[in-house]
């Protein structure tokens, strides 16, 4: 009761609708967001940040429609309870099988649907997807709002602030406007260009340069969206300073190179009493995870990968990938790989290795 309480006050501070109450009754709250990344962000690694983390909002990798319609869908939405608030990332271009592909995870128990147009790879431009759809505004906005038509979680919408010839910020405000006109509300923003000809999608990751303040105009501009920044954030102080601008932070490669700074995410973002979460008690419960999943006949390496930075910073953390990267993915790899790199991590360091 308490508790619903509490829910109703946050909805009405943040002006959010019934809708976005999830299925736990929590309203989606996007003040601290974790990237969609191929490869990466895929159900064991949220379900290991879910460990450091209860209120960030967790993005799945893109899965396109065509995958999802035609393929292992079992593959590509599975996931577990702990990993609410969770939104699926789909990429695709037709209306309609967008559309259908939104029900799908709605059905599926996901909290919001989110559409890619910042992700630069020419696979995805062949088809239609990703960063390209920038210069399609108003086929953006027709598979926004056909997507809405089929669902009632929130559609939201991943982009750049601009793609090759788009140079100046009003090529941006122009999308957004379209794509706003539907009623979409939340806008992630890779403060960054994608240069779609001669870059490779790391390189777009990495050398168009930030430009914030465009973000941060587009706010100003739009008082009423929902205005997430992304690209380059590597601290909570940095997340802090841009939380005055904007209304959430997007973080990537830094929480998945360096998880623990998601420890301090629920009492600094968002202003939860509680105690902070040791390493210890992170890895005790990533192993009862692990044991679950090596029950149900997964390997070990698809878990343990993404926890090789956990101890980032710390002396023997070389020590704990080492042994991790060297034996998980051996056949019939358990539980006891993670003890056997616990132990390298707390040997008595030589004198030359005192961090890593
Ligand atoms: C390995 C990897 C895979 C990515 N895959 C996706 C993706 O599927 N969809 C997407 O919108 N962005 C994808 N991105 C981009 C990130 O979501 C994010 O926009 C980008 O990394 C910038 O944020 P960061 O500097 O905090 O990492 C990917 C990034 C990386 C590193």
């Amino acid at each position: 009761m308490q508790y619903k309480l509490v829910a109703i006050d946050i909805i009405r501070q943040q002006k959010l609708s019934i809708i976005e109450l999830n299925m736990h009754n929590k309203p989606l709250n996007r003040r601290f967001t974790a990237a969609p990344m191929m490869e990466w962000s895929d159900t064991h690694c949220r379900s290991f940040w879910r460990l450091l983390t209860k209120e960030a909002v967790l993005y799945s990798e893109m899965v396109t429609t065509g995958a999802l319609i035609h393929g292992d869908r079992k593959r590509f939405l599975e996931f577990n309870l702990c990993e609410h608030p969770l939104a699926l990332q789909l990429g695709g271009s037709d209306p309609k099988a967008l559309a259908e592909c939104a029900k799908i995870a709605e059905d599926w128990g996901y909290d919001e649907v989110n559409l890619n147009c910042g992700c630069p790879s020419d696979r995805v431009q062949n088809n239609m997807i990703g960063a390209c759809l920038m210069a399609e505004p108003k086929l953006v906005a027709e598979c926004i709002a056909t997507m809405q038509s089929a669902v009632k979680i929130p559609v939201t919408i991943k982009h750049r602030i601009g793609i090759d010839d788009m140079e100046d910020y009003e090529g941006m405000l122009d999308f957004v406007r379209t794509v706003a006109d539907t009623g979409c509300k939340t806008f992630i923003v890779h403060a960054r260009k994608a240069w779609l000809k001669g870059l490779s999608p790391k390189e777009n990751r990495e050398i168009p340069p930030l430009q914030y303040d465009k973000v941060a105009q587009l706010k100003k501009d739009y008082p009423e969206l929902e205005i997430i920044i992304n690209g380059g954030i590597t601290t909570l102080e940095q997340s802090l300073n841009l939380l005055n601008e904007v209304d959430g932070v997007m973080l990537g490669r830094e929480i998945y190179h360096n998880p623990y700074l998601l420890a301090e995410v629920d009492q600094k973002i968002y202003g939860i009493d509680k105690p902070i979460v040791s390493r210890d008690q992170v890895i005790e419960g990533f192993m009862a995870y692990a044991e679950e999943q090596l029950a149900k006949g997964i390997r070990l390496n698809y878990i343990t990968r993404h926890i090789l930075g956990l101890y980032q910073g710390l002396p023997g953390a070389r020590r704990f990938r080492r042994v991790i990267s060297e034996q998980a993915h051996k056949p019939n790899a358990g539980i006891e790989v993670i003890k056997s790199a616990l132990k390298a991590l707390n040997e008595i360091p030589f004198t030359h290795e005192l961090t890593d």
